[in-house]
């Protein structure tokens, strides 16, 4: 994985130390909490319902086993001894004393990490394929150019300033795990005779007024990606509206001006730019390859068939079933770690879990973890001999949930629990929604299911595109739960359609409990999945799930 160049050192440092007299100037009030607020945004500081949280970039969701113990104990000695992994691949402390905060900035740059641009008008952390480097189906490793993309969005000094946040999604693969037509940037790896470049997509976005990104071009060369991404950028930083937030992203830009105006505008900026850039981008990510080469595998032996046994127990065999992926190496697979014991806060993990999971990673992992934007940990690099040790070490640390892709593997933002914006709870729904299903005994039958919760219209736990997504609103100082069916985040993704009127906070889980018995009933049988089915039948049928009532009534 990527290290620190001297330069990425010495920015951070400065970064730290500045950091760290502007706090001092705070405590002893010479700064106002207004006068401190862009400057604590700058280092991903914010101030929400309790205390202030701080956002911590994990670029590409890659991380180290060092980096993981550090996170571990940051979360023991300056927080409540556990951190919380978000859908954009960061990890949010809740508890944070501000004193404390530059000694945390600290600690993070001694692991080559940092909060920089995980807030403000900026290009945020760029987000990828969490099985980068080890997917059975990927083209090439996406992480070389989202650190490329890093180092050249990171302190650009016409970028920090931008109508509105932005944010970039980077996938190798065909199968899209990246959700990159939800960004305001999505770059697909694709080959054309032979060669390699990218589909770049434009203006996708959830918040509140959800869309579903545009190919503004079917194959940028990767020599050229960097100065199109300048030229995408640029055009947005004048053309963006700055009138009213609620109409500055992209994907507001290219609604109003359409996808056709919006290029031909990128493409004579690119003309501009493209002279500019001398190559030595392209030097710089031939010196980033070598961070990424694999790691030294072992070879594929024993076969794969001897973890087919008998002998190993139904609950592993279950933790196969659901949290193993093929890798692209004969013998290994890749480890989807659940952070979703039903009835825990989806996302978070403990010091004592992190330190399991960088142990786990040291021993049978190659040192390397990832996180996923499904808010899960993933070992990318596990050899399959070593899966039954890994199991069991997964559950001394209770993290053996097998569970991925399953219901109870739902997506849920903080909400109303921590965030300052929030207009209901969402992380119980999202608790007793998964110990409901856990104790139905059901979720291996209902099969794959995306369910996905927001705590407000900005949408930060995706619900637009979860098969099933709730968005939880206040009625009248009550907490009012609207359910949206159909949704994805797949290839070709898929807003999700309004099922009708919201739900009471004791009401929605016997909602999605009907609907998903109904599913049971309404489903050809088991291949065809919950979204299959809905696609093929449409709302109707659902609906009369969900609103029995109304059914009775008409
Ligand atoms: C707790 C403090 C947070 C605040 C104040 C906050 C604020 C916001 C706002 C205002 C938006 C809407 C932006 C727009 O539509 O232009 C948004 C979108 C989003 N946020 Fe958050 N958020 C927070 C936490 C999180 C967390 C914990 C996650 C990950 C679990 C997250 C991930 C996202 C995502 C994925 C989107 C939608 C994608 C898009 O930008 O269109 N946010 N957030
Ligand atoms: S969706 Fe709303 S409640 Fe949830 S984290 Fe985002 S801003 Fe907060």
């Amino acid at each position: 994985m990527y290290h620190y160049s001297n330069f990425d050192h010495k920015f951070v440092a400065e970064r730290v130390a500045q950091f760290r007299a502007q706090v001092t100037r705070r405590l002893d009030g010479s700064l106002s909490e207004d006068e401190f607020k862009p400057l604590r945004l700058m280092n991903g500081l914010y101030l929400q319902l309790h205390a202030y949280m701080l956002r911590v970039a994990i670029p590409y969701g890659t991380l180290n086993s060092r980096q993981m113990r550090q996170l571990a104990m940051i979360a023991e000695r300056w927080d409540k001894g556990y951190g919380h992994f978000t859908t954009r691949q960061n990890i949010q402390f809740n508890w944070p004393k501000l004193e404390d905060v530059p000694d945390i900035l600290q600690a993070l740059a001694d692991v080559e990490m940092h909060a920089i641009q995980t807030s403000g008008n900026t290009i945020r952390n760029v987000t990828a394929d969490h099985f980068a480097g080890a997917a059975a189906d990927e083209i090439a490793d996406p992480r070389p150019i989202a650190e490329l993309i890093r180092q050249w969005s990171t302190d650009h000094p016409e970028f920090q300033f931008l109508p509105r946040k932005f944010k970039i999604a980077v996938t190798g693969s065909p199968h899209d795990r990246a959700v990159t037509q939800a960004h305001d940037i999505g770059l697909r790896m694709t080959l054309q005779d032979g060669l390699r470049g990218f589909e770049v997509i434009v203006g996708g976005g959830l918040g509140r007024t959800p869309m579903i990104g545009k190919t503004l071009s079917p194959f940028v060369p990767l020599e050229d990606i960097l100065p199109y991404l300048e030229a995408v950028v640029s055009t947005y930083n004048l053309l963006g509206r700055r009138d009213n937030k609620y109409k500055a992203r992209i994907k507001i830009t290219t609604h109003e001006h359409g996808i056709d105006d919006i290029k031909q505008r990128i493409e004579a900026q690119f003309s501009k730019i493209n002279p500019l850039f001398t190559g030595e981008d392209m030097h710089i990510l031939k010196e980033i390859e070598r961070h990424f080469e694999p790691p030294n595998f072992k070879p594929a032996n024993p076969p794969v068939e001897a973890l087919s046994t008998t002998s190993h127990t139904p609950a592993f065999r279950a933790w196969l079933d659901t949290n193993i992926t093929p890798h692209k190496v004969p013998g290994y697979a890749i480890v989807s770690v659940s952070l979703k014991k039903p009835g825990t806060t989806p996302g978070d993990a403990s010091a004592a879990q992190m330190r399991a999971l960088a142990d786990i990673a040291r021993d049978f992992g190659h040192e390397e973890l990832r996180i996923s934007h499904e808010q899960n940990v993933i070992l990318p690099h596990v050899h399959r001999a070593d899966l039954p040790q890994v199991y069991h070490a997964l559950r001394q640390a209770d993290l053996a949930t097998a569970n991925i892709g399953l219901i109870s593997d739902l997506i849920a933002c903080p909400g109303m629990d921590y965030c300052a914006l929030a207009t209901a709870r969402s992380i119980p729904v999202a608790q007793q929604i998964a110990t409901r299903f856990h104790a139905l005994k059901l979720e291996h039958d209902i099969g794959p299911l995306k369910l996905k919760i927001s705590g407000c219209i900005n949408a930060c736990g995706h619900h637009h595109i979860g098969h099933i997504g709730i968005l939880g609103l206040e009625k009248a100082g009550v907490e009012s739960y609207q359910i949206t069916l159909g949704g994805d985040a797949g290839a070709d993704a898929e807003i999700g359609t309004r099922a009708g009127p919201g739900f009471g906070a004791d009401e929605i889980v016997p909602a999605i409990e009907r609907l998903l018995l109904g599913y049971l009933q309404l489903r050809i049988d088991r291949s065809e999945s919950f979204l299959a089915a809905y696609r093929r039948l449409g709302l109707a049928p659902f609906k009369a799930l969900l609103y029995p009532q109304a059914r009775k009534a008409a």
